[in-house]
Order: structure tokens, then C-alpha cells, then sequence
């Protein structure tokens, strides 16, 4: 779909998002032939410097995130030609004049405020003072849209002050992943699974993002969030809502949004019974491994209860989901680097092979976000050979590289996408107002439990797959999780 010119102002153009995502993104598309002719970004920040500086940071930017086989040394610096920076101050006045000559008409306008959420309003605010942003400009916000309900709702009500809802696209950039969109084609483009996608036939899903990171250089941050504020309130309950929701009336930004908002809200207090929070745990010197700090470590914060894996059964109350949990986990240090969704269905109603070969596992739909993006059914066969009618499972695999060829592993990185998304003006990807509001209003009171109980999360060893208790979680509903691969 082809893109308008636009001017794309990164507003905290210096900081590590802009450096390490936004701008070799940008880069990339623009590689791929994807970026209008005279499309212009603008660099603000800060900092005092010449363009010319901030088009070398970007060039090592380039050099340092984009993968090689993309870097064509005239592309880069054709595509640095489009690049310019004005310093600008947010709380002052510093900067604005200059902005709003650089800033052209006639053309699609964007602003990414890839800046602290104290900022959000300060720089809305100048924008409209100043005339920058006509009634057409969109804004970007990124995550954390707040840590509560409260103060995301104060968010809202501040951006909504300068800018229309229709204006404002809210980042969770796993709905910028390839195969979460995939997660959509599959289910509303095939007559093979909607059928038996409901609590009839689906006896579990699992949600599962394995990081094998830890939080050390951005512990300030993370201690104040954890992993249901920086995780589960929007990554995992994005892909919950996309597996959850009822078919949309078309594929259309509010169509889609309407009906993850029906989930949300639909979702059940979760009973402390059903919450598993961790933390990992350091590891000393050995002659087997190196040592490695702990999560308080890491932190900084000797006495912190903040959780860096947390593990929860989840209830869907409707129609189409009564009595079918979800099972999320999500945590740093942990065996592998893997996200994936796992749908188990039930075992067929009757069994007309022998009970020993009847034993056979589930079917499987499994959903591979990352890495190796693809999807994998797992379904029975009869065992190859003339030993009787022995059960075997196997796996329809097809891993999107194997199967599309170079289309396949040449997957946009999700930032890409959502920046191209944002000028070409869709928002089906991003988050409207209400559905962040809703999904603080199911996680505060799970948070404010566990404060109250005083819980402490409990160790796990990094580089495993989290807390025992967390096993608990599925053993005692006789499920098992799946593993995490190394
Ligand atoms: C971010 C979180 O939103 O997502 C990080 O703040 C996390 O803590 C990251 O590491 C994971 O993103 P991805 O794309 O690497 O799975």
C-alpha cells in the first residue's frame, strides 16, 4: 500500500528508542523502497547539535542495528539526505519557532513522542500552541501508558485535551509482530479452526514470552513495573485478546478494537491461588558457570518485591469461553528467548482404537511469534508400518522462512510496520483509550492484592523456566506447561 510524503518529527530523537528501533526501521523501509519520495524525519531532543551530528549518530545507529545484507552504502546516504534535527525544549520555548518552519504543508505529519509520559503533555501542548499540528497530524505514544488506571486515564485526558482519539495511536508494539497479525489471517481467513475455536473444543490455551535477558541497565525502570505492568497488562493481554475475541464485522480499526475491548472486560478477577510471581535469582562463581548477578542486583534495590517472571490462570467469562482457561507466563533469565501461543484441544469424544494406543496426546495448534516465526499443528497418524493400528503424533509444521522463501524470513521488524501504519493513517494496530483503561482496570486489583498480602515473589535459578510453583499452577488442573526451549 503505497505511503503519502510525510514529515515524521521523532521528539526524544536521541534516546535509545529512537536509536536502536525507530530510526534504523525507518532506515530499512526505506531500503525496501517503501519511503515517499521528499519524506522528511525530523530529529528533537535536547541536546544543542547540528544536523549534521545527528545524522551521524544515525548512521552509526544504521551500522550498528540494521542487519548487514541491508546496509547499501548509497541507500544510507540518500536516506540520511531526509534526515534533519532541531533542538527543542519541551517544558520552555526553546526550539518551537524553528520546528514549525521545518514542518511543511501540504503533507502527512507525525509525531512520535518517544519521551518520558510526564512529557506527553508538555509537548502536546506546544504543538497546538505554536500551530504545528493541524487537525489531520497524528501522534505516537509508546509504552508505559501508565502504571494504573489513574494516571492512564490522566494520559488520556491530557492528549484528548490537544487531540482527537482519531489523532492518537498508541503503541504495544507486539501488535506490530508478523505472525501476532498472522494470528488474525489464520483465524478469520480459514473455515478450519472458528468452528471449534470455543470452549467445546479447546480445552487450554497457553501464552508463553520467554526472554532470556535480565533487567540490568534499565532497573530504575523496571523495579517500578515488573512483569504484569511491563508485560502481561499489554503484550500478553494483546495476544489473549487476538486468540479470545469474536470475529469482527470487517478488518477495520474500530471493528477489531470493539471486540478486544469485549474481552477485556470480560476477563476475571484472577484468585491468588492463581498468580505465581518470581524473581531470579543471582549465581555464584563455579567451575561450571560464570557468575551472574540477581535480580536484586540488577535492580538495585536490595529489598524489592518486584516480580520479573509472573505466571496466572485466567478466566474468559462468555459465552464462547466458559471454563476454558488461559495460561500466561512471561519473565526474563529464563531458559530460552521463545513467544509462543498454544491452543490444546479436547480429546476426541470417543475412542474407537484400543485403550493403550487411545492414550494419544492433544491436538496442538501452536503459534511460534518468535524466533523461527511460523505455525505447527500437532495431529495423529497412524504409525508407519505393520505392527496394527499404532497411534502416532506428528507435526503439520510450516515455518513462514520454509514455506514463503526469502518473503518468509524477510520479516519487517514491528516497528517498521506500525511507523508505516501510523502515516498511511491505520490504526487497527494500535490501542484505542478504552482498551488500555480496561486493562489497568483488570490489573490493579490483582497488583493491589498482592501488596496487600505482602507476597514476595519466589527465586528461580536463571536459565530455567521459572519458579516450581509455577508448574503447580498447571499440574494441579493436570496440564503441563510446554517447554522452553534452550
Ligand atoms: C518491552 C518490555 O515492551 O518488550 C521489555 O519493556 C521486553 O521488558 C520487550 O524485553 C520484549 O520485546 P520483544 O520484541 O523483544 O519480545
Amino acid at each position: 500500500i503505497p505511503v503519502d510524503p510525510f514529515d515524521l518529527v521523532i521528539f526524544g530523537a536521541t534516546g535509545d528508542l529512537a536509536q536502536r528501533k525507530i530510526l534504523p526501521g525507518l532506515y530499512r523501509r526505506f531500503h525496501a523502497g517503501q519511503m515517499p519520495q521528499g519524506a522528511r524525519i525530523i530529529g528533537a531532543a535536547r541536546s544543542a547539535m547540528e544536523p549534521e551530528a545527528f545524522r551521524e549518530q544515525v548512521r552509526k545507529a544504521i551500522a550498528e542495528f540494521v542487519d548487514r545484507s541491508k546496509i547499501d552504502a548509497k541507500d544510507v546516504e540518500t536516506f540520511l539526505e531526509c534526515i534533519d534535527y532541531v533542538p527543542v525544549d519541551a517544558m520552555g520555548e526553546g526550539g518551537w519557532a524553528e520546528l514549525k518552519d521545518k514542518v511543511q504543508d501540504g503533507r502527512v505529519h507525525a509525531f512520535y513522542f518517544s519521551v518520558a509520559p510526564s512529557l506527553f503533555g508538555p509537548l502536546a501542548e506546544r504543538l497546538n500552541e505554536h500551530g504545528i499540528a493541524d487537525s489531520e497530524a497524528r501522534i505516537v505514544v509508546e509504552k508505559p501508558f501508565g502504571r494504573d488506571l489513574a494516571s492512564a486515564k490522566a494520559l488520556n485526558a491530557t492528549l484528548a485535551a490537544h487531540f482527537e482519539e482519531s489523532q492518537i495511536y498508541r503503541i504495544d508494539h507486539y501488535l506490530g509482530k508478523e505472525t501476532v497479525q498472522n494470528l488474525m489471517a489464520v483465524r478469520f481467513a480459514n473455515i478450519l479452526f472458528e468452528p471449534l475455536w470455543n470452549a467445546q473444543y479447546v480445552d487450554h490455551v497457553q501464552i508463553t514470552v520467554a526472554e532470556t535477558v535480565g533487567v540490568g541497565g534499565r532497573g530504575a525502570y523496571y523495579d517500578k513495573s515488573g512483569a504484569m505492568r511491563d508485560m502481561v497488562q499489554n503484550h500478553l493481554m494483546q495476544l489473549l485478546c487476538l486468540i479470545a475475541m469474536e470475529p469482527p464485522y470487517h478488518f477495520d480499526p474500530d471493528a477489531v478494537r470493539d471486540e478486544k475491548v469485549k474481552v477485556i472486560r470480560a476477563l476475571q478477577p484472577v484468585s491468588p491461588a492463581d498468580i505465581v510471581r518470581g524473581q531470579y535469582a543471582g549465581v555464584k562463581a563455579s567451575e561450571t558457570r560464570a557468575a551472574q548477578p540477581g535480580y536484586l542486583e540488577d535492580s538495585e534495590n536490595p529489598d524489592s518485591r518486584t516480580e520479573s517472571y509472573i505466571a496466572l490462570k485466567v478466566h474468559v467469562a462468555n459465552w464462547r469461553w466458559q471454563g476454558t482457561p488461559f495460561y500466561l507466563r512471561t519473565g526474563k533469565k529464563l531458559r530460552g528467548r521463545a513467544s509462543e501461543i498454544a491452543i490444546t484441544f479436547k480429546a476426541p469424544p470417543h475412542s474407537i482404537f484400543d485403550e493403550e494406543d487411545a492414550s494419544w496426546p492433544e491436538n496442538v495448534l501452536v503459534i511460534r511469534l518468535q524466533p523461527n516465526e511460523g505455525m505447527n499443528l500437532k495431529v495423529m497418524i497412524k504409525e508407519p508400518g505393520p505392527g496394527g493400528m499404532r497411534l502416532v503424533q506428528v507435526p503439520l509444521d510450516m515455518s513462514f522462512a520454509e514455506a514463503l522463501g526469502e518473503e518468509g524470513t524477510d520479516i519487517p521488524d514491528a516497528y517498521e510496520r506500525l511507523i508505516m501504519d501510523v502515516i498511511r493513517g491505520n490504526q487497527t494496530l494500535f490501542m484505542r483509550g478504552d482498551e488500555v483503561e480496561a486493562a489497568w482496570a483488570w490489573t490493579d486489583p490483582i497488583i493491589a492484592g498482592w501488596e496487600a498480602r505482602g507476597d514476595r515473589p519466589r527465586s528461580y535459578d536463571p536459565g530455567s523456566s521459572g519458579p516450581e510453583d509455577a508448574l503447580m499452577l498447571m499440574h494441579r488442573d493436570g496440564r503441563r506447561w510446554r517447554e522452553i526451549r534452550e
